[in-house]
C-alpha cells in the first residue's frame, strides 16, 4: 500500500498510520490526476493505507511534507491549525491538513459546509475538533461570514445571537498566511505528456505473492475475468484492501481495470442515465447533484434518495475511492446504496466474453451475505438509473452508530407510486439493509399494501406483516435486534411522513422528517486576560501556541515509528491467547521459525530476570506460561526482520489449549463467583441504616456504564536499541510513565535500572492507556532485543492494541436513596462494580478513587459507598482519563434524576436542577472523608453555567418545542463537577527537573513529565521563561529521558503541570539566583551578555530542580485523609434535540464554566477542556466496546469502534474560564484540568435523558426510567417507548445466546 511505501522506502513519514483500513484519516494524501479527455486535473483525498501503489501510474501524490515545511516556507493549511490550537498531540494534524489542503486546491472559497464534509473522514481523540474548524473557518470565505467575530453584515452567522463575550483571542487572525492558490505544486508536465503522448499498455507487477494486472481495453479486461475468473476486480480497494488485511484473503492475481475507459463512461438518455460502474461514488454524487439540479423535481427522486445515502456513505477519502460498481458487487448486508437501487428498479449492465445483457439490480441479484447471482467471469459495465415519474415518490433513511462515517445499523430504500391524482398505492418497493445477510426486499409487505389507499390503517396492518416478514433472530451477528427490528417500522413510518409532507404538507408530525439541526455556529471562548503591566517577555497566563505544533502541523514532528530503522533491526508481533481461560498444554513453534526472515520466538522461559511487571504491589505475568485467563493475553512473541514476515510467522505459532471451565465476563457473575481482587473499599459518613427509617422516601435503581478504549491515535509504539557493550539499552517508546518502564525492563532483564534508558519525544495521545500496559510490551520487546542483540521495533496494529491493552473499567452502579418531600435527600448507599478483566493492574486504585468521588458536589449527610474490583476472563482494564471518576459520578447524578423523577414524576425538569441545587455543598465543609475545602467556586460555576447558557429560558423554550414537536424532543441538563486533583499515594507528587543554560544563552529545559499533546512542554517553556525573564524563543525542551532526570512519576492525575513546573521553577529559579552577581555588575547587559560573564566567571550554568510535592494519604481504615491537593470545579450546560424514531441525537449547544485558578496557558487549557469534553461525550453516549459471548473483543477498529467525529461536536460550544480564582496549592495560582471535564460530557447524556422523558410523558409514561450508558442511539430509541418500539416482542433472556455480551 502507498502507506507503507511511503514511510518505509521514501521515509516520508509525515503520513500516519491510524488504523489500516480507511477509518481515521490519519494517512489522508492528495491524489492528482491528469484527465486528456477534458484536459483538467482531477485532485482528490484518499486513504495511503487502502491506497494500491500499482493503482497510481500517472498519478501525482502530494503528501504533507510537499505542501510545506519549516525549512522552506510552511503552508497556510499547516499555520493555521497551529496557530488556531488545532493540533495537540499532533498525530492526526497531517491528516487533517490534506484533507483541508485537498479541498482547498479544488475550492479556494470553501463554505463551512465543505470543510465539514471534508474532514467527516478524519478522527482527532485530543482536539474536540472546534480549534481545527476554527483554524480552518479562516479560509471561509462566505461573503458574510464574520468568522466568529460578531461583526457580519446582513445574514451573518450569528445573527440572533447575543454577541460574543471577547476576552482576547485565543490566536490572532491578523497576520496569518495569506492563501495564494498560484503558489501551489504544479502538476508534473512529465504526467501530462505522459498522458497525452505514450500509449496506453497493459501492465503487469509481479510481487511475493500477488500479480497485479492493469488492462487498458474492455476486450482485454474481459479476456482477463475469463481467464483468471476468481480474479477481483479492484478499484476503490476499500472492500478488498480490508479483506486482505483483516480478514486474510487471497489473491494470487488482482485485475484493476482503472484504466478501462468503459467503466467510467456516463450516458444520459430520457429514461435515465448509465453510470460507469467504475465511478467513484464522489463522482456519482457530482453527477446526481447536477441533475438534481437540471431535471424537474418529479424526476429525481431516485436521484434525491440515493444523494441522501452518498453522504453518508464513509468519509470524504473513501467516497472519492470507493467505486459505485465495487459497492454493488460487495454486497454488503448494510449497504447504503443497494436498497435505493434494488427499490428504485435500477439496472445493471454486465459483459463477459458470453456478450451483454441487462439485469435487474433486485432479490435474485443479492443473494446472500457478500455474494450476488454475478458468474465468475462478468464484469458490470454500468448501472442504469432510472429518472421517477409523476406520482412516484422515493425514501431513502438509514440509522447509524454515528451520524456520518458509520456503516448504518438499518438502512432503506422505499419507492411508492401512486395511481395518478389518488392515493391508491399502484407499486411499492421497499427494500432494507442491515437486516439480513443481504439487502432484504419486504415484498409481502408491499403486496399487502399495493391496490390499496396509503392511509394510516394500511399502514397500521403493514406494520404487523412486516414485523412478521423481518424477523430477526435474535443472536443476528451485530446484536441489536430490537432496535433494528424497532428501526423496520419507524424507517417506513418516516417515509410515510415524507410522503404525507409531500402530500398535504403536515405539521407537527413534520417533525418526524425534519432532519436534525448540523449547522456549526463559532463557539466562545473566555478567559481573564494577563495583568496590566505584566513583561511581554512572560508568557505566563498567554494562549501560547503548543511549542511543536508547526513541525506537527508539516510532518515534521518525530513520533516513535518515525525513528529510522538501525541497521539490522528487528520487528515483534505478539501473539495472543484465542481463549477466555485455559491451561496452556504447549507452545509449539517449529512452524514458525521455518518462516523466511523470521528470526525468533520468545517465550515466558526466554526471560533472563522476573517473568512479572508490579505494579502497587501486584505481580503480572508478561507472557503467559501455564495459563491463560482472558482472550488477548500475551502468550508469546515473534520476531523477524519485517513485519510482514513476524506476522506471518505469528499466525502460525500453535498453542495447544486444555479450556477451564466457565469462564467469567460480568460482574454479576464475578458477584456470584466472588471473584474479586482485595481490597475492597467501604467508606461510610453519618449512620446510612439509620437514616433510612426517617426520611420521607426511599429509591433504588442501578445504571450500568460500558468500557471506553483509549484509542489514542498512535498505537502502542516502541524500539529498544542494544548498545552492545556493558548490558546497555536505549529504549525509545511513546509512554506516559518512562521511569516505569525502565524498572520493569531492567527487572525483566535481571540488570541495574542505570543500563537502561528510556526516552519519549511525544506521545501521539495515551489518555492513562500508556502507563502500564506500554510497560509490559516493552519488556517483551527488550528481551527480544537481549536475546537477539539487534534493535527490535514494536508497533501495534490497531486491532491488536485495541484487543490487548485494555480499556476503561465498565461499572455497575446500585443505589438506594433516601429523600424528603422537599427534594433533600437525607442518605445514599451506593454499590460499585468494576469489570478489571484478567488481572489488577491499577484497578483497586482505580474503585478507590470512584469512592472518592461519589459525593460530587452534593452533601448527603448519611452517605455510604462500597467498591470492589471484579475478576473477569476479559482483557484487563487500566487508568483512562478521570481513573473512575467519570463512572462514579454517573451513578450518583443518575441518582439524582431518580430523586427528581420520583418526586416530580419527571416531567418539570426546573425541579431536577433545583434538586441538585437543594443538595450541593453551600459553604466550607468536610467530604465524607473528612477534607476540609470551601465550594464557593463550584457555586459560583454553578450559577455562571445557567446565567451564560440562558437555562432557564432555553428550558422554557424546549418545553414549548417538544410540545409541537411529536418525533423530536429537546432536553437539557446541567451537571456539576467537584474533582481532587494529585495522587492520594502522596509519593506520586514529587517531581524533578534539569536546566541547562548553553554559553549562547539558550536553554535546555528536561523534566519528568511526557508531551501527550496535552501542552506540557509548551507550559514548562512558559514557566522558564517568566523565571529567568527570557522569552520562550530561547528555551527548548526536548525529550523526556530517565537519563536526564531520573525516577520521575507518571504524567496522570491531571497533575503534570503542577508537579514538573514547580521543579522547573525550582531549578530556574537558582540559575536565576547564580547569575545575581552577572545582573548586578551589568544591569543593562543583555541575557546572553549575562551569560557569557558567568561562564567566564566559573559561575555554573546547570541545576536541578526538584519538588516534594503535596504529602497526601488516605487512611482506609479511618475512613478519612487528605487525598488531594484542592477541587478543580465546573458546570456544563448541554441542549439535545433527539429524534425520537431513530433515537439519533445532536447536541445543540454546550456551554462550560471551568474553575481553574488562574490559567498558565488559556489555550492550551480550554484545549483541554474541549477535548475531554468531548471524550466524555464519546463515553457516555456513542461509545460502545462489544465482546462476544466467548470473551472476544468484537470492536477492534474504527469500524466497528465508534469516538466522535467532526458532525457530534455541539453545534454551539462555548467555554468560559471563572475569573479572579486564585489556588494557593498549585504553581502560579493554576489548577490540573486535563481530566475532570471529561465527566461533563455526561451533560449530553443527561440531556438525552431528558429529552426521552419528555417523549415517555407523551406515551404516558412518568416516573424514573433504565437507560445505561452509553445511551447510543438504540438505547435512547428503545428508552423513547413509541409506537414502533412498543410493538416489538421482547426475545426472553436465555433462550438464545445473543451476539454480544452485556457488559459490565
Ligand atoms: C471506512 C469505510 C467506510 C465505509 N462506509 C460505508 C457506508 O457507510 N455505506 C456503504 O454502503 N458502504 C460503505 N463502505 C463500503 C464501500 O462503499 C465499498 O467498499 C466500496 O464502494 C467498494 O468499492 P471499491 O471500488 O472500493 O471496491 P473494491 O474493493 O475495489 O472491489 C470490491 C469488490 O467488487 C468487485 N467489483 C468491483 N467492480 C466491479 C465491476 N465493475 N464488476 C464486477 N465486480 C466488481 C470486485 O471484484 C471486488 O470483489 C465503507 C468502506 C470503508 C472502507
Ligand atoms: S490509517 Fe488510513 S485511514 Fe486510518
Ligand atoms: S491532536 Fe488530534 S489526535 Fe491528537
Amino acid at each position: 500500500m502507498l502507506l507503507s511505501y511511503l514511510r518505509d522506502r521514501l521515509r516520508l513519514t509525515g503520513t500516519k498510520y491510524g488504523c489500516g483500513g480507511g477509518g481515521c484519516g490519519a494517512c489522508t494524501v492528495m491524489v492528482s490526476r491528469y484527465q486528456p479527455g477534458t484536459k483538467t486535473i482531477l485532485h482528490y483525498s484518499a486513504n495511503a493505507c487502502l491506497l494500491p501503489v500499482c493503482q497510481l501510474q500517472g498519478a501525482a501524490v502530494t503528501t504533507v511534507e510537499g505542501i510545506g515545511s519549516t525549512k522552506t516556507r510552511v503552508h497556510p493549511v499547516q499555520e493555521r491549525i497551529a496557530r488556531a490550537h488545532g493540533s495537540q498531540c499532533g498525530f492526526c494534524t497531517p491528516g487533517m491538513v490534506m484533507s483541508m489542503y485537498t479541498l482547498l486546491r479544488n475550492t479556494p472559497q470553501p463554505t463551512m459546509e465543505d470543510i465539514r464534509e471534508a474532514l467527516g473522514g478524519n478522527l482527532c481523540r485530543c482536539t474536540g475538533y472546534r480549534p481545527i474548524v476554527d483554524g480552518f473557518r479562516t479560509f471561509c470565505q462566505e461573503s458574510n461570514c464574520c468568522q466568529g467575530n460578531g461583526n457580519g453584515t446582513a445574514g451573518c452567522c450569528l445573527d440572533g445571537e447575543s454577541p460574543p463575550e471577547k476576552s482576547g483571542n485565543l490566536f490572532d487572525q491578523g497576520d496569518l498566511l495569506p492563501l495564494d492558490p498560484t503558489q501551489e505544486l504544479i502538476f508534473p508536465p512529465e504526467l501530462i505528456l505522459m498522458a497525452q503522448t505514450e500509449p496506453q499498455m497493459s501492465q503487469r507487477f509481479i510481487g511475493e505473492n500477488i500479480v497485479w494486472i492493469s488492462p487498458v481495453s474492455l476486450d482485454e479486461l474481459i479476456q482477463l475475468k475469463a481467464d483468471h475468473p476468481q480474479a477481483p476486480l479492484v478499484i476503490g480497494n476499500t472492500n478488498i484492501g480490508p479483506d486482505i488485511k483483516f480478514k486474510g484473503a487471497l489473491h494470487p492475481i488482482i485485475i484493476s481495470p482503472t484504466r478501462v475507459q468503459e467503466l467510467f463512461a456516463v450516458t444520459r438518455t430520457a429514461q435515465g442515465v448509465y453510470i460507469g460502474a467504475g465511478c467513484s461514488l464522489s463522482v456519482v454524487k457530482a453527477l446526481l447533484e447536477g441533475l438534481v439540479q437540471e431535471l424537474p423535481e418529479e424526476k429525481t427522486e431516485i436521484y434525491r434518495a440515493l444523494l441522501q445515502q452518498l453522504g453518508n456513505v464513509g468519509g470524504q477519502q473513501i467516497r472519492n475511492v470507493a467505486s459505485i460498481g465495487g459497492n454493488i458487487v460487495s454486497a454488503y448486508p448494510n449497504s447504503d446504496l443497494n436498497p435505493v437501487l434494488a427499490a428504485g428498479s435500477c439496472k445493471l449492465s454486465v459483459v463477459s466474453k458470453g456478450g451483454r445483457k441487462e439485469i435487474l439490480l433486485n432479490k435474485d441479484f443479492l443473494v446472500g451475505f457478500g455474494k450476488t447471482s454475478l458468474k465468475p467471469d462478468e464484469i458490470v459495465l454500468s448501472v442504469f438509473i432510472p429518472v421517477s415519474r409523476k406520482w412516484e415518490f422515493m425514501g431513502a433513511l438509514r440509522q447509524a452508530p454515528r451520524k456520518e462515517n458509520a456503516l448504518a445499523t438499518v438502512t432503506s430504500g422505499i419507492r411508492v407510486m401512486f395511481t395518478e391524482g389518488s392515493s391508491v398505492v399502484k407499486e411499492l418497493s421497499i427494500c432494507y439493509g442491515g437486516v439480513g445477510p443481504c439487502t432484504v426486499s419486504a415484498s409481502r409487505t408491499c403486496a399487502a399494501i399495493i391496490g390499496r389507499p396509503w392511509n394510516e390503517q394500511t399502514l397500521s396492518e403493514a406494520y404487523t406483516v412486516l414485523l412478521d416478514e423481518i424477523s430477526l433472530s435474535p443472536s443476528h451477528p451485530g446484536g441489536k435486534v430490537d432496535f433494528r427490528r424497532s428501526l423496520t417500522l419507524s424507517l417506513l413510518f418516516k417515509f410515510n411522513l415524507q410522503i404525507l409532507h409531500k402530500l398535504w404538507e403536515m405539521v407537527r408530525t413534520g417533525s418526524g422528517i425534519r432532519p436534525l439541526p448540523n449547522q456549526l455556529q463559532p463557539g466562545i471562548q473566555v478567559f481573564q486576560p494577563v495583568v496590566n503591566g505584566q513583561s511581554v517577555d512572560d508568557q505566563v497566563g498567554r494562549p501560547v501556541m503548543h511549542h511543536s505544533a508547526i513541525s506537527q502541523a508539516t510532518g515534521e514532528a518525530v513520533y516513535c515509528d518515525d525513528i529510522p530503522k538501525t541497521d539490522g533491526e528487528l520487528h515483534l508481533v505478539l501473539v495472543t491467547s484465542t481463549r477466555p481461560h485455559a491451561k496452556i498444554r504447549g507452545i509449539d513453534v517449529t512452524e514458525a521459525l521455518q518462516v523466511p526472515g523470521v528470526v525468533d520466538v520468545i517465550t515466558s522461559k526466554d526471560i533472563p530476570g522476573k517473568k512479572f511487571r508490579t505494579f502497587t504491589g501486584v505481580d503480572e505475568e508478561l507472557l503467559a506460561e501455564n495459563e491463560v485467563s482472558c482472550v488477548g493475553q500475551m502468550v508469546c512473541a515473534v520476531i523477524a526482520d519485517t513485519r510482514e514476515q513476524a506476522k506471518r510467522g505469528a499466525a502460525v505459532v500453535k498453542i495447544h489449549y486444555e479450556d477451564l471451565p466457565e469462564p467469567v465476563f460480568t460482574v454479576e457473575e464475578a458477584m456470584e463467583k466472588k471473584s474479586y481482587f482485595q481490597p475492597q473499599r467501604t467508606i461510610e459518613r453519618g449512620n446510612v441504616t439509620q437514616a433510612f427509617e426517617e426520611v420521607d422516601q426511599v429509591y433504588e435503581g442501578e445504571i450500568r456504564l460500558g468500557g471506553q478504549e483509549h484509542f489514542y491515535m498512535e498505537t502502542q509504539s516502541m524500539v529498544v536499541v542494544p548498545s552492545g557493550e556493558d548490558r546497555e539499552l536505549r529504549v525509545y517508546l511513546s509512554c506516559q510513565h518512562p521511569t516505569y518502564a525502565q524498572e520493569s525492563i531492567a527487572e525483566t532483564l535481571g540488570i541495574p535500572s542505570n543500563r537502561v534508558s528510556c526516552h519519549v519525544k511525544r506521545v501521539g495521545g495515551a489518555f492513562g492507556g500508556k502507563v502500564t500496559k506500554t510497560s509490559a510490551i516493552a519488556c517483551i520487546t527488550s528481551v527480544a532485543a537481549w536475546r537477539s542483540g539487534r534493535a527490535v521495533r514494536c508497533v501495534l496494529e490497531r486491532g491488536e492494541d485495541m484487543l490487548i491493552t485494555g480499556a476503561r473499567h465498565p461499572v455497575l452502579g446500585r443505589y438506594k436513596v433516601g429523600f424528603m418531600n422537599d427534594g433533600k435527600i437525607i442518605a445514599a448507599d451506593l454499590h460499585y462494580y468494576a469489570n478489571s478483566g484478567n488481572t489488577a493492574d491499577e484497578s483497586v486504585l482505580v474503585v478507590e478513587k470512584v469512592l472518592l468521588h461519589l459525593d460530587n458536589a452534593y452533601n448527603v449527610p448519611n452517605l455510604r459507598g462500597h467498591s470492589v474490583a471484579c475478576k473477569t476472563n476479559l482483557p484487563s482494564n487500566t487508568a483512562f482519563r478521570g481513573f473512575g471518576v467519570p463512572q462514579s459520578m454517573l451513578v450518583t447524578e443518575n441518582m439524582i434524576n431518580d430523586v427528581a423523577m420520583k418526586l416530580e414524576g419527571g416531567l418539570d425538569m426546573l425541579t431536577l436542577h433545583q434538586i441538585r441545587e437543594i443538595n450541593m455543598y453551600k459553604e466550607v465543609s468536610l467530604t465524607h472523608y473528612k477534607f476540609q475545602f470551601d465550594p464557593k467556586n463550584l457555586l459560583r460555576c454553578w450559577d455562571e453555567c445557567k446565567e451564560k447558557s440562558d437555562y432557564d429560558s432555553r428550558r422554557q423554550a424546549a418545553g414549548e418545542f417538544n410540545q409541537k414537536n411529536r418525533w423530536k424532543k429537546r432536553g437539557l441538563a446541567v451537571i456539576p463537577i467537584k474533582y481532587g486533583i494529585a495522587f492520594s499515594e502522596g509519593f506520586l507528587n514529587q517531581a524533578a527537573s534539569l536546566v541547562h543554560i548553553y554559553k549562547d544563552g539558550s536553554v535546555l529545559v528536561s523534566h519528568g513529565g511526557t508531551e501527550m499533546g496535552q501542552g506540557i512542554h509548551t507550559k514548562m517553556q512558559q514557566v522558564a521563561s517568566r523565571e529567568l525573564h527570557i522569552p520562550t524563543s530561547f528555551i527548548h525542551i526536548t525529550e523526556t529521558s530517565t537519563s536526564a532526570v531520573p525516577n520521575t512519576c507518571p504524567s496522570a492525575a491531571s497533575f503534570g503541570t503542577d508537579a514538573n513546573g514547580m521543579a522547573v521553577k525550582n531549578a530556574c529559579e537558582t540559575l536565576y539566583r547564580r547569575l545575581e552577581p552577572v545582573r548586578k555588575q551589568n544591569p543593562t547587559g543583555t541575557w546572553e551578555s549575562w551569560v557569557k560573564k558567568a561562564f567566564l566567571q566559573k559561575i555554573s550554568l546547570s541545576a536541578t530542580g526538584y519538588y516534594r510535592g503535596h504529602d497526601l494519604y488516605m487512611d482506609w481504615e479511618k475512613q478519612e485523609g487528605q487525598p488531594y491537593a484542592y477541587f478543580t470545579y465546573g458546570a456544563c450546560c448541554s441542549e439535545v434535540e433527539v429524534d425520537c424514531l431513530s433515537g439519533d441525537y445532536r447536541t445543540v449547544r454546550t456551554d462550560i464554566v471551568t474553575d481553574i485558578g488562574r490559567s498558565i496557558n488559556p489555550s492550551v487549557d480550554i484545549g483541554q477542556i474541549e477535548g475531554s469534553f468531548i471524550q466524555g461525550l464519546g463515553l457516555y453516549t456513542m461509545e460502545e466496546l462489544q465482546f462476544s459471548p466467548s470473551g472476544v473483543l468484537l470492536t477492534r477498529g474504527p469500524s466497528q469502534y465508534k469516538i466522535p467525529a467532526i458532525c457530534d461536536i455541539p453545534l454551539q460550544f462555548n467555554v468560559y474560564l471563572l475569573s479572579d480564582s486564585d489556588n494557593p496549592h498549585a504553581i502560579y495560582s493554576s489548577k490540573g484540568i486535563g481530566e475532570p471535564v471529561l465527566f461533563l460530557g455526561s451533560s449530553v447524556f443527561f440531556a438525552i435523558k431528558d429529552a426521552v422523558a419528555a417523549a415517555r410523558a407523551e406515551a404516558g409514561m412518568d416516573g424514573p426510567f433504565t437507560l445505561d450508558s452509553p445511551a447510543t442511539p438504540e438505547r435512547t430509541c428503545l428508552a423513547c417507548n413509541t409506537d414502533f418500539t412498543q410493538k416489538i416482542p421482547p426475545s426472553r433472556p436465555g433462550s438464545f445466546k445473543p451476539w454480544a455480551l452485556n457488559i459490565p
